[in-house]
C-alpha cells in the first residue's frame, strides 16, 4: 500500500462506496503500518529536482523562466479543463486522479474547480510540498504502477510523467495500472509529444508514439478519442484522450 493514500481527511461517498467514517477508520489503521513505496530509480532525481527548484520549475520546464512556467502552466490548465468538462456540483463531484502530480499545481486547480481530487507522485519531496499547500486533494507518495484505489475515478489525468518513464517495461505497467483505475465511459487524459517512433532524450526521457498509447491501452478497453497539442511555443508535447467504453 503507498504511504500517505491514507492520511487524509474525509472521503467522497458514493453508493456502495465506503463512507467517509469507515474510509477514516480504515486509514488511520493503515496509517499506523506505514510502508514506503518500492525503491525507484528515478525518485532520487526528482526528489533533487523537487528540492532545488521552484514550485513552477521543477514539474515545469526547466528550460523556461518563472513568468514562462506561469504561462506554461496556465495555458496547459485551460487545455485540460476544456478536455474534462465544465461540470461542476457538490452534490456529485468528479472523482479525480492526478497520478505523478508533483507539487500539486493540477491537483490544486482540479480541487478548487470542485472536483474530489486524489494525486500522488514518486517523489516524497513533492508530495511533502504539496501537502504543506493544503488546497483539498488527498496526496500519497507511489508509483504510477502500484497506486491502487477503492474506486475508479471519471478522470484520471498523468501530465508529462510517462515520457519520463525510461523503462519500457515500467512505462506499460503504470499505464495499465492508470487504464484499470478509469470508470466506464470516465477518461484517462495523459501526454507525450507527437512523434512517430520511440524517442529517447538523455537519461530522464523517452517519448513514445500515439500508436505505442493505442497498443496499450485499446485491449483494456479504452479507445483513443481526442488529442490536443499544448500549443504553447515550440513544445511538441500534447495531450492525448482515452476513453473507457467496456
Ligand atoms: C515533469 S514532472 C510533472 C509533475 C506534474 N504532473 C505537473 O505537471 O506539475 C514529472 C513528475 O512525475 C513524477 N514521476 C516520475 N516517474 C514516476 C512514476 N513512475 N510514478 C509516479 N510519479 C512519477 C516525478 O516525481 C515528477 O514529479
Amino acid at each position: 500500500m503507498a504511504d500517505g493514500m491514507l492520511a487524509h481527511d474525509g472521503m467522497p461517498t458514493r453508493d456502495g462506496m465506503p463512507t467517509s467514517d469507515e474510509t477514516l477508520a480504515r486509514d488511520e489503521s493503515l496509517t499506523r503500518d506505514e510502508t514506503l513505496p518500492r525503491d525507484h530509480g528515478t525518485r532520487p532525481y526528482w526528489d533533487a529536482r523537487h528540492a532545488d527548484l521552484d514550485d513552477l520549475t521543477s514539474g515545469g520546464h526547466i528550460g523556461l523562466d518563472r513568468p514562462g512556467n506561469e504561462l506554461f502552466y496556465a495555458h496547459r490548465l485551460g487545455t485540460l479543463l476544456d478536455l474534462i468538462g465544465d461540470l461542476s456540483s457538490p452534490t456529485a463531484p468528479l472523482f479525480v486522479l492526478d497520478a505523478g502530480c508533483g507539487k500539486g499545481y493540477f491537483a490544486r486547480a482540479l480541487a478548487r474547480c470542485g472536483h474530489r481530487v486524489d494525486a500522488f507522485d514518486t517523489s516524497r519531496t513533492a508530495i511533502d510540498h504539496a501537502r504543506a499547500e493544503g488546497g483539498g486533494p488527498r496526496y500519497a507518495v507511489a508509483l504510477l504502477d502500484e497506486w491502487r484505489a477503492a474506486w475508479p475515478y471519471d478522470i484520471v489525468v498523468c501530465v508529462d510523467v510517462l515520457f519520463h518513464v525510461p523503462d519500457d517495461e515500467e512505462w506499460a505497467a503504470g499505464l495499465r495500472n492508470l487504464a484499470s483505475l478509469v470508470r466506464v465511459a470516465g477518461r484517462l487524459i495523459l501526454t507525450d509529444e507527437d512523434t512517430d517512433r520511440r524517442t529517447p532524450r538523455g537519461a530522464h526521457i523517452v517519448h513514445r508514439p500515439l500508436t505505442a498509447y493505442r497498443a496499450e491501452l485499446e485491449p483494456l478497453g479504452l479507445r483513443h478519442t481526442l488529442s490536443r497539442p499544448y500549443g504553447f511555443r515550440e513544445n511538441r508535447v500534447g495531450f492525448h484522450v482515452f476513453t473507457r467504453n467496456s
